[in-house]
């Protein structure tokens, strides 16, 4: 059987059958410009062996009809099918058929530059009409990626999802202190601006599914930044929650932890002070942390394991993080009596 003859290169082969107007123009085009080998054919059709797949000419008298669609600022006819070459195939193809003189309804052309998915493209007609296009990718293992699951996340998809998942003002605004804090942490205690931008985003998720799944917390946000394929960010967030019992290995993990839960004591201090943040200081939180009474939720062990964990001294790093969260006191409402408008009028 052929079948078995063939086995081992059996594999899945793509098959179109298309209308033709001619078929012998259709063997001249299919046959002598692109090269594919003929196969079985009677005299409504004929098979042609396109790198493998099997395409199917059938003589028609009612060619499709064809629509344009527009894909990175060029009008795509549709339908068409071709060949994902790759990119030293494509580039030859491309200048075998300038030189066969071929018409180009679009011209070889490189596409998405610069972004996931950047291809090389290039449409013709067969003498029937049926546009083909050829096409070739700067990194083949980005076929079928999507700008959203190959490139860096970015604070505003960050942002989306933590509106989406999180209702609660009092979540949001805390998501946003911490992001606030580990923003100017990544300059205090990391690598600087190049830090920056994860190091927020861990602040901004951190808490991201607790308003919704508390019970869960913070396994359906650490598994979507994993399939996001945020490991580090992933990682970082699994280890605030110190239940876990996650290993702090990056200055991310320690910074995470050490700036959490103090950024939210922090901002329970300063709602029940008259002057809020403007004139806190890193004595009277540390008073606090001894008060076991208030804002009792903050756990303590957490807030001292953080300062370790960077090995600094928790009062520096109590006043880093008031001196981080200052400028934004009005924005977070840290800002005391101060930013409300005066009352008796
Ligand atoms: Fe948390
Ligand atoms: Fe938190």
């Amino acid at each position: 059987m052929e079948a078995s003859k063939e086995g081992a290169s059996l594999r899945p082969r793509f098959h179109l059958a298309f209308p033709v107007h001619d078929l012998e123009a259709a063997r001249r085009f299919y046959g002598d410009v692109l090269g594919c080998n003929e196969g079985r054919s009677s005299d409504h059709w004929v098979d042609f062996d396109l790198a493998g797949h099997q395409l199917v000419a059938h003589q028609s008298k009612s060619p499709g009809t064809v629509v344009h669609n527009p894909v990175d600022g060029d009008a795509v006819p549709v339908p068409h099918f071709g060949l994902i070459l790759d990119w030293e195939a494509w580039h030859a193809l491309a200048d075998r058929l300038r030189a066969a003189g071929m018409h180009f309804v679009i011209e070889p052309r490189v596409r998405f530059k610069g972004k996931p998915g950047e291809q090389a493209t290039m449409f013709f007609r067969d003498p029937s009409g049926n546009n083909l296009e050829f096409k070739a990718f700067r990194d083949d293992a980005a076929v079928f990626a999507t700008s959203h699951n190959s490139a860096a996340l970015t604070r505003d998809e960050a942002w989306e999802l933590l509106t989406q998942w999180t209702p609660s003002q009092a979540l949001r605004q805390h998501a946003r202190a911490v992001e606030i804090v580990m923003r100017a942490a990544a300059l205090h205690y990391g690598r600087g601006v190049e830090d920056q931008e994860q190091w927020g985003m861990a602040g901004l998720l951190h808490d991201a599914d607790y308003d919704q799944w508390p019970e869960e917390h913070p396994h359906r946000i650490v598994a979507w930044l994993r399939q996001r394929g945020e490991e580090e960010l992933a990682y970082a967030i699994s280890g605030h929650f110190t239940q876990w019992g996650v290993v702090h290995k990056s200055l991310l993990d320690k910074a995470l932890v050490a700036c959490d839960e103090l950024t939210g004591f922090v901002g329970a201090c300063c709602l029940v002070r008259p002057e809020g943040i403007t004139t806190l200081k890193p004595k009277s939180v540390r008073k606090k942390l001894k008060t076991r009474s208030f804002a009792a939720k903050v756990d303590r062990t957490e807030v001292t394991l953080g300062a370790e964990l960077l090995g600094v001294e928790l009062s520096d790093h109590i006043q880093f993080v008031i001196d981080a969260l200052r400028p934004h006191g009005v924005e977070l409402g840290l800002q005391g009596r101060v930013d409300k408008p005066a009352s008796g009028k």
